[in-house]
């Protein structure tokens, strides 16, 4: 069974819970970044895919606080926000197994409503996991990734777990929502075990936290927009990491936000519940750049793997030569390519007309928690804040 959920209803739900809750909407200009980079999975090495990144300027292949703060720009329209935002970047697989970079035109991420701890200095942390390969509709971590099929020419369609098996012609978006329930202690963890879905009501219900992880943190939640300009075809979507079922999407967060902003966004209340209009919500006009998020280039372009991503025309296999896979890490069925037949890449035509443009909005929803006790009562204070980038 697949399990249907739409953030639109979540937004609309705790709109009404948490009614007077600050809520605002970030937005993000063209990526940064769209290479073969993950400092959270691949410290100091070379990703085995290629990630489609918003944010900070200085997204490296290592996160420090510090590093990402000392970004000279970011894409959010926020300016002194320097957190990085990432999700595996999107191909499209023609039948003569050539790929075609998807475009990644925006990005929208939320995240749940509560009071909360803010992400504290060094914070990272995963939502989905690049190697999942089969969907438990009992496993909020599962229930946490899908898509929506944007089609505004008929009814909506549910969301999918999976890719979905229609064209969605105003795009298909990835939908990642973040646990927001910490250890309270660890930055990190390996494998983000120091982050948890809530014990229960789902997983994003606001819903108590276990014991393992008493702390309410904000909730984030993004939303990648793919163009989806092809007819449908079975397997012709393809993960960067050669997923063509759709199980693995995943999302990154390494935060670079200043500290103490959100506690101030929170003590404002409902004067920062104020979606896209950010400029309204008096802790943050100060630091608005206006609706749209910005352009933003690397300030050290040398991070960037030297090799084609698809940005110049098409290529002959996966970067990183990654094999497709379907459902149960089964070789895919419908793989026209075989890493055999690696080219390079193919020689575009016309470099600028592949030019990704990539407008990102992440919500957040800080909350904090009080009093929360060893039985994980996360409930104390409700409070909404959500950014999107
Ligand atoms: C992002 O999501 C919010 C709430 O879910 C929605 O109101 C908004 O229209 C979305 N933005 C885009 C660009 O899709
Ligand atoms: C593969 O198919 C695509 C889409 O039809 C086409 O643009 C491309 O030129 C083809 N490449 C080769 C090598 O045939
Ligand atoms: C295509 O599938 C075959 C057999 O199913 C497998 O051996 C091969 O590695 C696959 N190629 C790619 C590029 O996934
Ligand atoms: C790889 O490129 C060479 C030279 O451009 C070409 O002759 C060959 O057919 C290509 N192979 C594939 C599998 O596309």
């Amino acid at each position: 069974m697949l399990g249907f959920s739409t953030l639109f209803g979540v937004a609309a739900l705790l709109a009404g819970v948490f009614a007077g809750d600050p809520f605002f909407i970030v937005q993000h200009g063209t990526a940064t970044f769209t290479t073969r980079v993950d400092p959270i999975i691949n410290p100091g090495a070379i990703s085995t895919h290629v990630h489609t990144v918003v944010g900070s300027s200085s997204f490296k292949n290592e996160y420090t606080y510090e590093n990402n703060r000392n970004g000279k720009c970011t894409t959010a329209n926020v300016v002194d926000d320097k957190s990085n935002y990432w999700a595996p970047q999107l191909y499209h697989k023609y039948d003569n197994g050539t790929f075609e970079l998807v475009r990644m035109n925006r990005v929208n991420t939320s995240g749940p409503d509560e009071e909360v701890h803010e992400f504290p200095e060094g914070f990272k942390m995963l939502a989905g996991s690049s190697k999942r390969s089969t969907y438990d509709d009992n496993d909020y971590a599962n229930k946490a990734i899908s898509y929506t099929c944007l089609d505004y020419s008929g009814p909506g369609k549910p969301d999918t777990h999976e890719f979905p098996e229609y064209r969605c012609p105003q795009d298909l978006r990835a939908n990642i929502f973040f646990p927001n329930c910490w250890d309270g202690v660890n930055n990190w963890l390996e494998g983000s075990k120091h982050v948890a879905y809530p014990a229960s009501g789902g997983f994003d219900s606001g819903g108590p936290c276990p014991a393992t992880h008493p702390k309410r943190i904000m909730s984030l939640f993004y939303e990648f927009h793919f163009s989806d300009n092809y007819e449908y075809k079975a397997g012709a979507r393809v993960w960067a990491n050669g997923d063509d079922v759709g199980y693995s999407s995943h999302g990154d967060f390494t935060n670079g936000w200043p500290t103490g902003l959100f506690p101030k966004v929170f003590e404002a209340g409902s004067s920062c519940d104020v979606g896209f209009s950010i400029e309204k919500c008096p802790v943050l006009e100060p630091i608005f750049t206006g609706s749209g998020g910005g352009t933003c280039t690397p300030d050290d372009p040398s991070v960037i793997i030297d090799e084609e991503v698809g940005e110049n025309g098409l290529l002959t296999a996966l970067p990183g030569n990654n094999p497709l896979w379907s459902a149960n890490g089964a070789p895919a069925t419908n793989n026209a390519s075989s890493s055999s037949s690696v080219n390079s890449t193919t020689p575009s035509t016309s470099a600028s007309s592949a030019t990704l443009s990539v407008i990102g909005e992440i919500h957040l929803s800080p909350t904090h928690i009080e009093g929360a006790s060893a039985g994980g009562q996360c409930k104390a204070k409700k409070r909404r804040l959500s950014a999107q980038f």
